[in-house]
């Protein structure tokens, strides 16, 4: 019994401290691309302790897609509509570090698992995502500004959410 009311507690007073650090809740667009970030961070790290080529080809896959869906909803939708709200400067390197992950992804695309240097590819990719993803949320970076500005961040969140769908479906490895 103490189990399971400790469990159903726990969430509800992690929520509370999150709100109190941030002020405010976070608008539904963020919260996407926040979960985006968490999920995709965890699958780095689930990705260093396998050992067969199969799992490690199928979990890179996963991440790949993942990554190319990320960065299109941020530059088709999210960075495109916060230029003007969010520095230049800041939406201009992120751009930057999309295009550097994304040619490292269609690098180890171009391999298979059993290759010199795949691991040692996802390894640093993955370093380049979470440097790139901590940026993004950091305070005063491009998460912050946008939440400082006039977009309606939770109308965006649909937009972003149906986009994905559509995304998934189509970006998805043809598999022959
Ligand atoms: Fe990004
Ligand atoms: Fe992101």
């Amino acid at each position: 019994m103490a189990r399971a009311q400790s469990h159903t507690r726990a969430p509800a007073k992690s929520k509370q401290r999150r709100m109190r650090r941030s002020g405010r809740r976070d608008p539904a667009a963020v919260t996407l691309l926040k979960k985006d970030h968490r999920q995709v961070e965890e699958w780095f790290d689930e990705y260093e302790q396998l050992e067969g080529e199969e799992e490690k080809r199928e979990l890179f896959e996963k991440i790949a897609l993942a990554l190319k869906v990320h960065t299109a909803l941020e530059e088709e939708i999210f960075y495109a509509e916060e230029r003007g709200e969010v520095e230049d400067d800041m939406l201009d390197e992120a751009q930057v570090e999309h295009d550097a992950a994304k040619k490292m992804i269609a690098e180890i695309e171009a391999m298979k698992p059993g290759d010199e240097l795949f691991d040692a590819k996802v390894k640093v990719l993955g370093e380049y995502v979470k440097h790139h993803v901590k940026e993004e949320e950091q305070p005063g970076g491009i998460f912050a500004q946008a939440k400082k500005g006039e977009e309606d961040l939770d109308e965006m969140g649909e937009r972003l959410k149906s986009r994905k769908e559509e995304l998934m479906g189509t970006m998805a490895p043809q598999h022959h």
